[in-house]
């Protein structure tokens, strides 16, 4: 068969512990399973700055792209707090993404029934979420130009970012929100703030044509943005795919992350545009809890979201379905078997580690495959 290429990014904090527990995954597959993973390790971040001085050194950018799919950990932490603007930790990431052409984001919030009383809200209002957030991940304010701070005279500075949006890259990222949507519940609801924002305005537009002219069979919604932020914690089931812009779509998902309990659930894709030729397409995975720096090297983290990061590119790189599923279900086993790490701990659980965590949902995929 042919070798499946992932190059491995740990980062900083507790990326390398979270991608140590999907790498024993992936060595039992490969040994078990005859899957013919292939990894490579580079570095990224605050950890690519200490050795290089770069958040991401050519070398291993070039192995990004060159790899079927990229498993990236998290990147930051006080350490890095004073290095130069431009490679800075999160700038190595911002990179990624952007050489990648990785436009569109999906991060999934799914409440694990076992998990319903873990969040912050009652019980009800989140028990069985299944939510897709689409984020517009290569435009907007992220990247936008002008970005600088000026001064202006009188001891005044002017510092500016930019919102701007082409035409097509909102119909790209909600071509993908409706196809997804048809996927699942078929509802998409786009998020903008049209009553404020040029921006907005078009967003709104676009999103609205592309529906007409291609997904009328799906059911389209629009809510400004703030109001969205407030429907999602009021009664977040009312939402099957979100779709919205860079600087919301992060807002957005780390509420929908809370919605499952704790960030430390959250798994993310990020894709590029299928090729023609070929229609496999650039993919970086990652979890979106970032690196906790205040629990990192000490064993507790949460390594679900990288181990179900992984398997969305099990999904979505590599089209082993089956097996996404199988993954998918040891971890809900696991939560069922009443083990927690610390982060999602609570009263009459077995609290855990991080490799302990990663262990029992190796030991529960290794059933569910035999
Ligand atoms: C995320 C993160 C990143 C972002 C940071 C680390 C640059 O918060 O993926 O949500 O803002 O996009
Ligand atoms: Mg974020």
């Amino acid at each position: 068969m042919t070798a499946r290429k992932l190059l491995l990014l740990p980062g900083d904090g507790i990326g390398p512990e979270a991608v140590a527990e999907v790498t024993k995954i992936i060595n039992w597959m490969n040994s078990n399973l005859n899957t013919g993973f292939e990894t490579e390790t580079g570095l990224v971040g605050g950890s690519a700055y200490d050795a290089h001085g770069k958040s991401i050194s050519d070398v291993d950018m070039d192995l990004a792209l060159a790899a079927d799919a990229v498993l990236f950990g998290a990147v930051g932490g006080p350490k890095w707090n004073d290095v130069p603007y431009d490679v800075r930790p999160e700038a190595g990431l911002l990179r990624l993404r952007k050489d990648m052409a990785l436009f569109a984001n999906l991060r999934p919030a799914i409440c694990y029934p076992a998990l319903a009383d873990s969040s912050s809200l009652r019980k009800e209002v989140v028990e069985g979420l299944d939510i897709l957030i689409v984020r517009e991940l290569t435009g907007g304010v992220y990247f936008g130009e002008p970005k600088e701070i000026i001064d202006i005279g009188n001891g005044q500075k002017r510092a500016v970012d930019t919102q701007v949006y082409d035409t097509y890259e909102i119909e790209r990222i909600s071509g993908v929100a409706f196809e997804m949507a048809r996927t699942r519940s078929n509802k998409v609801c786009s998020m903008e703030k049209r009553n404020v924002m040029k921006s907005g305005v078009l967003w709104n537009e676009v999103v609205t044509d592309v529906h007409e002219k291609k997904y009328s069979d799906v059911e389209l919604s629009h809510m400004l943005a703030d109001a969205g932020g407030m429907q999602l914690v009021r009664w977040p089931k009312q939402f099957d795919v979100i779709v919205t812009d860079n600087l919301f779509g992060d807002m957005l998902s780390d509420v929908a992350a809370m919605l499952t309990g704790s960030l430390g659930m959250l798994p993310s894709a990020s894709l590029g545009a299928p090729d023609a030729r070929t229609g496999s397409r650039k993919a970086l995975y990652e979890p979106v809890h970032g690196s906790a720096p205040d629990i990192a090297g000490q064993g507790i983290a949460n390594p679900i979201a990288m181990i179900a990061s992984f398997a969305m590119c099990m999904r979505y790189s590599f089209n082993m379905i089956e097996e996404a599923d199988r993954m998918e279900q040891a971890i809900a086993n696991v939560l069922d078997s009443g083990k927690r790490t610390g982060d999602i701990h609570s009263d009459g659980m077995e609290k855990i580690s991080t490799s302990q965590m990663g262990n029992a949902i190796l030991e529960e995929f290794q059933g569910l495959s035999s």
